[in-house]
């Protein structure tokens, strides 16, 4: 059995990775997670309950802690999920971004050149440290530019992409210089279940569930490419088992939307599969002011991993929305779960009064 040490697997793709990664037998996992707010107590419950799984809680940038993890665990891959990951949080509070983004991954990633270098041959040839980056780091398109290509300058635009952008730079050069074996991936937006709901589509989904309004930023029309997280998952198994060393794959659904058509998709969608007298989700649709330095449109080119790694999404936007929106409404008790004092704070910081009232 393989033995994957996974950080940040507490976390929305993290989660669905270590599930996927039980439940289909890819190998044994520990899960390294700090448990921060994105980080749901019921998701963590929900992984306790898999086979071959562990759980440690810890910060990817103790080094000492690391440090003991990997020699007790001896992990054949490190995947890397771990991050700050939501950008209008980084626009509110950048440091936190660059502690464990940046300063994280470089601990992280001093700790397992150790480990790696003191391996015996075979163990060694056969590691690998995969490290998940975002499409944010290429910045923002124009509307008739090509999408983004493994090749396309960096540009990054929110302290987030930033810090991503930094922790992508730090896993090359410990490639180039050490010959630390990894791979980067950079994919798209995700969604699916499990994933905390502050993000553009779960919190419509709490929102319409609780008849709250639906907030979206500016003109309704930046455009974002979206994939179902087992789509993202089974792209980073096969990277993990047939990449090439030191590459990096950008990862996509070739799914562009503007955020209002999904928004409106939502709403029809629930619409069918919840009628409420008296409601029509589309009304709750709400314009609020837009985020600073909005990224206008992301778009990847996923030709290289589906041509060389022979991977392609199984879900269309249609059936991956269907199969999320139908988890949302069976775990209505992990909605619940999430809407702590803390969340329902980052809500009145983040949007001041709009949320509460109907529209
Ligand atoms: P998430 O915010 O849902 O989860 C992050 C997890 O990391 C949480 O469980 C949190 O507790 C943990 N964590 C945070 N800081 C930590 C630290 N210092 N040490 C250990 N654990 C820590 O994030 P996500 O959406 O699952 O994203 C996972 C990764 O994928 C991130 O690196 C993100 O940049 C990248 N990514 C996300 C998307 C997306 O659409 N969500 C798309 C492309 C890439
Ligand atoms: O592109 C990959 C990135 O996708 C990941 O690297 C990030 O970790 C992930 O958070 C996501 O970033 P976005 O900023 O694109 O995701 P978010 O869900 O926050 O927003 C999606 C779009 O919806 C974006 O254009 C902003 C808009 N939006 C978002 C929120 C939360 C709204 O219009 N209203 C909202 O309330």
């Amino acid at each position: 059995m393989m033995k994957f040490l996974v950080t940040g697997g507490g976390g929305f793709i993290g989660a669905n990775f270590v599930r996927l990664a039980l439940t289909e037998g890819w190998g044994t996992v520990l899960n390294l997670d700090k448990v921060t707010y994105a980080c749901h107590p019921a998701t963590l419950a929900m992984l306790e309950q898999l086979p071959n799984y562990q759980f440690v809680r810890g910060d990817v940038g103790d080094r000492p802690l690391v440090q003991d993890l990997l020699q007790s665990f001896q992990p054949d891959a490190v995947i890397h999920f771990a991050a700050e990951s939501h950008v209008d949080r980084s626009i509110n509070s950048p440091q936190d971004f660059i502690q464990t983004n940046v300063v994280g991954t470089a601990n992280l990633l001093e700790e397992v050149k150790t480990y790696w270098q003191q391996l015996p041959p075979g163990a060694q040839e056969r590691f690998r440290f995969i490290h998940i980056s975002t499409d944010e780091v290429y910045g923002s398109l124009g509307p008739e530019d090509p999408p983004f290509r493994e090749d396309t300058p960096y540009a990054p635009n929110s302290p987030y992409a930033a810090s991503k952008a930094a922790s992508d730079h730090l896993v090359r050069a410990y490639h180039h210089t050490y010959g630390l074996p990894t791979l980067t991936t950079n994919c798209s937006n995700n969604y699916g279940p499990y994933q905390f709901p502050e993000k553009l589509i779960p919190l419509m989904i709490c929102q319409a569930l609780a008849g709250q309004p639906l907030p979206i930023y500016g003109d309704g029309q930046n455009v974002r490419d979206w994939l179902y997280v087992e789509d993202h998952c089974r792209a980073l198994y096969t990277v993990w088992q047939k990449g090439q060393v030191g590459q990096t794959y950008n990862i996509g659904g070739n799914c562009e939307k503007p955020n209002l058509e999904v928004v409106q998709t939502l709403c029809d969608l629930l619409q069918t599969l919840l009628p409420r007298p008296h409601l029509n989700y589309r009304s709750l649709i709400t314009f609020v002011s837009d985020r600073p330095g909005h990224d206008r449109r992301y778009a990847i080119d996923a030709t290289k991993i589906q041509r060389e790694l022979g991977w392609q999404p199984r879900e269309t936007f249609s059936s991956g929305l269907e199969k999320t929106v139908q988890w949302y409404l069976a775990h209505q008790d992990w909605v619940e779960a999430a809407r702590t004092a803390d969340y329902s704070a980052w809500l009145v910081t983040h949007y001041g009064s709009v949320l509460t009232h109907r529209p």
